[in-house]
């Protein structure tokens, strides 16, 4: 191994060894913060961090006013409701009416402790509406946590590589799955995470045809609303609409995060959106764990209520405003976060300018968007051994194995953490590791 590397040989391998986990390169998201912290605390280097998705924007203003002004108010010394608070409900039901072209009621509109908290809901909810139907079948790759989730709760879950079944593809790959009768739902992100593969109106079609036909459960997880930019979904009320299976079926509760789009990530406040149809529906199977058949009903007085009893209340009323402002068309929040997209097309080149190949590098017929995450690997390396080798060369990302990815030469790069002015030494470093890596 080269010792003349841009941080300090050997304080990163006193690092890594100390590290508990086995393989570092296979290190969970939260594991490798922790290394690469201690790494920057021991060099006083900074990395180029690529490892976690941390919004690296300000959080929307909006919010912050009216979340001191509701806490001023008095909301902290009081229980929220576990349905969320009205004028919430409602800008949630306007906003997706208005950014989607979709129609909920208020009362299937209700925040969650982020979109974490949203997934283990709906999974505690959705998985048990059928006794014969064992778990979910994720479209990856994926948000590696959720299949924790699952796995916490003592769930089956299946999966595919969404990348490989493409399009008209699509079908009979899902149909594989559904057709055995053990699936209860179907999770997959769009934009995706971490492949930034955006699912076309086609294969949103294929999934709620077939969710209609097997009678599963569509989570839809939009941590990333709007966020492809090849797309102008910024106008309230006018298309494009964020796409979604929503539009095919009946059957789906969609997961909308606050954390990236708005960068509220602190507070923990998201939506889950739940169908009207859904929210009617009775599963005698569900009294079984809650006291009614009612979906809707055994989601918010069963799941929720055992997982929190209500998301924090002044939260609430930040993003009642933040979306109000949206839906008035008085608050571009694209405009804001389309610098990621920005700042993903320079690091992209930077890093392919340096022999590093995209992994995930085409839509179907065209080239991914350029978002908060892209994926990269290098000549010669496995994902694993590249993450390791990389941190040597003070940059840091995840490897694709953990997401459910088939690509395992490859690592995902989040673009948020880093600024522009950092760009320089990432330059040096890329450029510094083919040096010592010729292909
Ligand atoms: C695909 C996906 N789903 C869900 C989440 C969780 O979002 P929240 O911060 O709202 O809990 C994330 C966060 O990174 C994500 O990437």
């Amino acid at each position: 191994m080269n010792k003349n590397t841009p941080i300090d040989n050997q304080i990163v391998s006193d690092v890594i060894n100390a590290s508990p986990v086995d393989n570092v390169g296979h290190s969970s998201i939260r594991e490798l913060v922790r290394i690469v912290n201690e790494i920057e605390a021991k060099t006083g280097e900074k990395f180029i961090r690529m490892e976690m998705g941390v919004p690296g924007l300000d959080p929307a203003e909006v919010g912050i006013q009216a979340e001191i002004e509701a806490l001023k108010n008095g909301v902290a010394s009081k229980y929220p409701m576990i349905e969320g608070v009205k004028e919430l409900k409602e800008e949630i039901s306007r906003f997706v009416k208005l950014f989607m072209n979709v129609d909920v009621n208020p009362a299937g509109c209700i925040p969650t402790v982020g979109s974490m908290m949203g997934g283990m809901a709906t999974f505690m909810t959705a998985n048990r509406t059928d006794p014969l139907k064992e778990g979910t079948l994720f479209l990856d790759p994926g948000f590696p946590v959720q299949k924790q989730q699952c796995k916490v709760l003592g769930h089956n879950y299946e999966s595919f590589d969404l990348y490989d079944f493409r399009g008209e593809k699509l079908g009979p790959e899902l149909e594989s799955y559904l057709k055995t009768g053990k699936i209860s739902s179907i999770l997959y992100s769009n934009p995706n995470n971490p492949s930034w593969v955006c699912l076309t109106e086609e294969e949103l079609s294929i999934i709620g045809t077939l969710a209609n036909k097997y009678d599963v459960i569509v989570i839809e997880d939009l941590a990333y609303f709007a966020m492809d930019f090849r797309q102008d979904y910024s106008v309230p009320g006018e298309a494009p609409y964020q796409p979604s299976a929503a539009n095919y079926t009946a059957n789906y509760i969609l997961l909308i995060s606050s954390s990236k789009v708005f960068s509220y990530a602190g507070q923990r406040v998201g939506m889950m959106v739940i169908s009207d149809k859904l929210f009617n529906r009775k599963y005698p199977e569900l009294k079984r764990y809650y006291s009614s058949e009612l979906f809707g009903y055994s989601m918010i007085y069963g799941a929720l209520y055992c997982l929190s009893a209500g998301t924090g209340h002044s939260a609430q009323f930040a993003l009642a405003a933040i979306l109000k402002a949206a839906n008035n068309g008085e608050f571009n929040f694209i405009e804001i976060v389309k610098e990621y997209g920005e700042k993903a097309r320079i690091m992209k080149k930077i890093f392919t300018d340096s022999g590093f190949k995209i992994v995930y590098d085409t839509d179907i017929d065209r080239p991914i968007a350029d978002g908060f995450y892209f994926t990269i690997s290098y000549p010669g390396f496995e994902g694993a051994k590249l993450l390791t080798e990389l941190l040597y060369y003070g940059i840091s990302a995840i490897s694709l194995d953990i997401t459910g990815s088939t690509r395992s030469e490859g690592l995902r790069a989040c673009v948020s953490q880093v600024s522009r002015n950092q760009f320089d030494d990432l330059r040096f470093r890329v450029n510094k590791f083919r040096e010592d890596h010729p292909v």
